[in-house]
């Protein structure tokens, strides 16, 4: 999504995606979970926001990505939408908002459009849920699908383990990501899987992929904000830090809190004036003062 030559960046859409995938053009994809955050997603210029489910991990402080609920993650969405428009605005599809049934998970992505003003929604899962994304793709809703290390699957996987490392189970992530791609998704992202096995997913697909901790051979990589930025405390290995943030908050804070101590804020430069008059009535009024002697008027 490069500026055009009147300098004016254009709103990324899933042809924005294709062209860029055919063109060779890697995409640049962040988690965004505020307005705060999006409005810098956007200023720094990437191809696309996720409003993720890590949302339950990194904001909400729950131990996994199941805690989080749809109306917690629309919420996040409404907030994302209004800090960030040029980028591609994606839903992630919370935990129980598509497996249950097709029916369901058709009106909870059209709640991302309607109530959350995305783009397009995100789902975990392979073949098993291929007929879900092409019920959605129906509704008008683009998908991108998300395969090989699930985090909603974290239960059954018995951690958050890397995927596709033996012949069998790099087939079968092969075979989810085609499925994705028959069904109608725009893009996949792949997670936590050998790069060389994404990279020749990536190989087979028409669409994008959009790797995370899955090398280097992808069309696009994404990142959790918290991860990059630096304010998560610990990250996996897959993670570059791009900055300290969780440090240079602390060091802000801790600042604050001193000068508090020490009187030294707010100074002269933070404080609002009042009138030397009103400031003398006003005390005048509460008894601070005593009252200035009225004048005599003499009868004539
Ligand atoms: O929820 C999320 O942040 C994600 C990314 C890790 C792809 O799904």
């Amino acid at each position: 999504m490069s500026a055009r030559p009147d300098g004016v960046v254009p709103r990324c859409t899933v042809l924005t995606f294709a062209e860029m995938r055919q063109r060779g053009e890697p995409i640049s994809m962040v988690t965004a979970h505020d307005f705060s955050t999006a409005q810098a997603a956007e200023a720094a210029g990437v191809n696309a926001i996720l409003v993720g489910d890590s949302l339950a991990m990194v904001v909400l402080g729950h131990p996994t990505t199941l805690q989080v609920t749809m109306d917690e993650m629309l919420h996040h969405a409404r907030a994302v939408a209004r800090g960030a428009r040029r980028p591609l605005l994606i839903g992630d599809m919370p935990f129980m908002s598509y497996q249950a049934d097709v029916a369901d998970a058709v009106r909870n992505a059209g709640r991302y459009l309607q109530e959350g003003s995305m783009d397009a929604v995100k789902l975990e899962g392979g073949r098993a849920y291929a007929a879900t994304a092409a019920a959605i793709v129906r509704a008008g809703i683009p998908v991108q699908g998300h395969v090989g290390l699930s985090p909603q699957r974290v239960k059954a996987m018995g951690g958050f383990k890397v995927q596709g490392q033996t012949a069998l189970a790099a087939l079968a992530v092969l075979d989810d990501a085609m499925a994705l791609e028959e069904a109608g998704c725009f893009s996949i992202v792949l997670e936590g899987l050998p790069d060389r096995v994404a990279t020749l997913i990536t190989g087979r697909l028409r669409i994008p992929t959009i790797g995370i901790g899955a090398g280097s051979g992808t069309s696009g990589q994404v990142l959790v904000m918290h991860d990059l930025v630096g304010i998560t405390a610990r990250v996996p290995r897959f993670v570059k830090r791009y900055g300290a943030v969780g440090e240079a908050l602390i060091d802000a804070i801790r600042a604050f809190k001193d000068d508090v101590t020490q009187r030294t804020f707010p100074g002269p430069e933070h404080v609002y004036p009042i009138d030397d008059g009103e400031y003398e009535a006003f005390l005048e009024s509460v008894g601070e003062r005593r009252p200035r002697a009225t004048p005599i008027r003499r009868a004539r």
